[in-house]
């Protein structure tokens, strides 16, 4: 099974000790924008009402949101390590009226919930942050209940393409994969769910593609500027000088974003890898 998702969806990024893009307000605004649509469509089709949910790295919460949603009125956790972004989801929940969603601090590797709690345990773009990406599938495993889904969704760095090539682009792709790996997590995540499925003792699993497609004026500028406000951020900036790049080298990657932001040509595509298994 594979299908492509078409929307404008923020961006993958992190790990266990250490998140790699920050929680900064260009990096919330881009995981803000997303949906269980746009995110989760693999998932959606096994979702029925009054299902409990826990979305693990919940981040500002947009997808959890959504999916309690479909769920409604089952349960629905979203646990972050970051308090943060559990802020800044609690914001939304408000925003939007949902009063029964909680969001929890509460670490991938070692989640703070009993065993077989949930009847959906969800993780989109969080493994790709994990020192341990296979122990955080067993976490999830756990503490869905038997005959319960354990659905994840990563993307793939070394998978992205685009049009056209801007000088720096490359730069940027080989500095977040440094970057990510001196945190300990590995960026070309979505080509190996299958491998961290099967060593977290996924049997009975599916897996799946889907791709982000960014190729419309709106879409590109705003990835673009995303990507650019994130590069020239401290967050990120930090780590990438301790990396070894210099400012000079941030300073080229984020007007290489711009520049390819306003290309009347821009696409970009953005592959994820898939896992949805029955526990
Ligand atoms: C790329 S964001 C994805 C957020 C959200 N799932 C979404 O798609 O909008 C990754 C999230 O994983 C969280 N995270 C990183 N390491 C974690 C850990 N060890 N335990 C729990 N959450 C973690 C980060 O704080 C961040 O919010």
């Amino acid at each position: 099974m594979s299908h492509t998702v078409s929307g404008h969806p923020g961006h993958p990024g992190d790990h266990h000790h250490r998140y790699t893009h920050g929680h900064d307000a260009a990096t919330i605004a881009s995981h803000s924008a997303r949906t269980a649509v746009d995110s989760a469509a693999y998932l959606v089709p096994v979702l029925s009402a009054g299902m409990s949910l826990l979305d693990v790295g919940c981040g500002p919460g947009s997808v959890t949101l959504d999916l309690a949603r479909l769920v409604s009125p089952g349960q629905v956790v979203g646990c972050d390590s970051a308090p943060e972004a559990l802020e800044a989801a609690r914001a939304t929940a408000a925003a939007s009226e949902d009063t029964v969603t909680r969001f929890v601090v509460g670490d991938a590797l070692g989640l703070p919930f009993d065993d077989d709690s949930f009847d959906v345990v969800h993780a989109h773009q969080v493994l790709h942050h994990m020192s341990d990406p296979a122990q955080a599938l067993r976490e999830m495993a756990r503490v869905a209940r038997p005959g319960g889904w354990v659905a994840a969704r990563e993307a793939d760095y070394g998978a992205m393409v685009w049009y056209p090539d801007v000088p720096g682009l490359q730069e940027w792709r080989a500095l977040y994969q440094v970057v990510a790996r001196a945190n300990g997590a590995e960026p070309d995540a979505g080509r190996r769910i299958r491998a961290w499925a099967t060593a977290a003792g996924l049997t009975d699993a599916t897996f799946s593609t889907s791709v982000w497609t960014y190729a419309d004026r709106e879409r590109c500028r705003w990835w673009g500027e995303s990507q650019a406000q994130r590069y020239a951020g401290e967050k990120f900036a930090e780590q990438a000088l301790a990396a070894g790049a210099s400012q000079a080298d941030l300073d080229r990657i984020a007007a290489a974003w711009r520049t390819w932001g306003g290309s009347p040509e821009g696409w970009f595509a953005l592959l994820h890898g898939e896992v949805l298994a029955r526990v």
